[in-house]
Parts: structure tokens; sequence; C-alpha cells
């Protein structure tokens, strides 16, 4: 069991943080959408969907994480920081999958020295590397514009990197979901209607309920938000 590094969350949240604090090893996803399950506006803008108790709940999960994974869009939308500043705790690696190249050495990750960051490209001649940054190529799926999730937790496991905190996007998440490659995940829902926008959770349909992904959830309130806490292990 690790020491939490935060000070203790609000009692109510306790046994969200327990499985994360028991096991060395684990894949969790975090999502916060509207009641329409957008994660951002069309344009790409997501600050902020959900509210403060759940970005104290990101800096909390990035806090316990080794490594958070992000896809090249919420880079390239958000220039986030990824770093931990709500609560006390380490800053993870940051992890940025960019199988297609897509994005400039510029962005904030690879530049403002705040943390590592491990750039994972899928094409062998599209590098960064700086003080604070550097890349690893990684094969895509055959045939594929993507890598294979799987491969990725590979990599990261080479590297004795074990708690991964999967933070987005809808895409990002979705793949890891859909290749049953998450421990873990967390949707938070926030009152709000955003219509037309980017999509949190997309997976292929199917066609009766009993089909249906319906794991052991339990849920937790963080202010007006409510978040979903999904066992996909059990
Ligand atoms: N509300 C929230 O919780 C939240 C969290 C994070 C981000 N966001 C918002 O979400 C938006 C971005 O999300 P998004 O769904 O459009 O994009 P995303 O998941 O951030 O990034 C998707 C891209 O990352 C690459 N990628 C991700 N997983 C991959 C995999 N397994 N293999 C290979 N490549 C992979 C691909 O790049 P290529 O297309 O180049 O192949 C893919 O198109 C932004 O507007 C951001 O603000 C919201």
């Amino acid at each position: 069991m690790m020491t939490l590094p935060f000070a203790p969350p609000p009692d109510h949240l306790a046994e969200l943080y327990a499985p994360l604090e028991q096991s060395g090893s684990w894949v969790t996803g975090h999502l916060g959408q509207s009641l329409d399950g957008r994660i951002a506006t069309l344009s790409g803008a997501s600050c902020y969907v959900t509210a403060a108790e759940n970005l104290d709940h990101l800096h909390r999960m990035r806090a316990l994480a080794d490594a958070i994974v992000v896809g090249a869009g919420t880079v390239e939308h958000d220039n986030p920081r990824l770093t931990v500043r709500r609560v006390e705790g380490p800053n993870p690696l940051r992890v940025i999958l960019d199988p297609n190249g897509r994005l400039e050495a510029s962005h904030g990750v690879f530049t403002d020295g705040l943390a590592e960051t491990l750039l994972v490209s899928g094409v062998s001649d599209h590098a960064v590397s700086t003080a604070c940054a550097q890349t690893v190529f990684l094969p895509k799926a055959s045939g594929a514009r993507h890598f294979r999730p799987a491969d990725v937790i590979t990599l990261l496991h080479e590297r004795d990197l074990r708690r991964l905190f999967i933070e987005g996007g809808g895409i990002t998440v979705s793949r890891f979901l859909q290749t049953d490659c998450l421990d873990r995940l967390h949707i938070c829902i926030a009152p709000v209607i955003i219509g037309e926008g980017i999509r949190g959770i997309d997976l292929p349909g199917c066609e009766h309920m009993d089909q249906a992904l319906r794991p052991p959830t339990r849920h937790y309130e963080m202010g007006a938000d409510v978040l979903f806490d999904l066992d996909l292990r059990s």
C-alpha cells in the first residue's frame, strides 16, 4: 500500500482512492463530461466542463500516477501543463501519444520544464528533444493510423511506470476502453448541456441492452457534479 502524497481527501471520497492506493499497477481513465456526453465544445474548449472538486480529484489522480497519458488532440487544443498544482504530490511523467507526428515542438509540455515529458511518436523521423522532453518511436498497429493501447502500456511498464492515468481526450480513453486496457474508468458528469461538441466515450454500438457494458460502479458527489467509478476488472 502506498501512502497518499496529498492531504486526506474529504471523507466521502476515501473509498475512491483506496483501490488505487492499494495496488502498485493500474490503468485508470478519466473524462469530465456534460449531461449530453460532451467533453468539450465544437471548437475544443473544455475549460471547464466540471467544477473545482473534480479538478482537485484530477490533480490527486496525477499525484498518485507514475505517468499521465493524453492524446495529441488534447495537447493541440489545450496546450495543457499536466502537472500537480491543486494538491501536494509529485509530478508524474507526461506521456503524449502522437502516432502521425502532428505535434510541433513548441507546445508547453515539451518546453516548460515543469515536469518530464515522453513523446510517443509513430513516425520515425518525427521527434522532439528538449531539456524536459524525449521521444520514443512506437510502431502503429498494422495497417492502422493508431497505436495499440496494449503496446503503449508495455512500453511504459518496460520503463517501470505502472500506475497509469489516461486523462483524455475522448478518442484516447475510448481506445483504451475498447481494447480492454482500462482497470477503472472515472466519468464525472456535470449538470450542463453543451450540445454539438467533442464526444466522450465513443464505442461501436450493440444491438441489445444485455450486451451493453454495465460494470460494478460506485458514485461520488463532487460539488454539483457526480463521478462514476467503474470497476472494469470485477
Ligand atoms: N473534459 C475532459 O475530461 C477532457 C480531457 C481531455 C481533453 N479534453 C478535450 O478533448 C479534446 C481532445 O480530445 P479528442 O478526443 O479530440 O482527442 P485526444 O484523445 O486528445 O487525441 C486523439 C488523438 O491522439 C492520438 N491517439 C490517441 N490515442 C491513440 C492511440 N491509442 N493510438 C494512436 N494514437 C492515439 C491520435 O492522433 P492522430 O489523429 O494524429 O492519429 C488521435 O486522433 C480537446 O478539445 C480537449 O480540450 C477534455
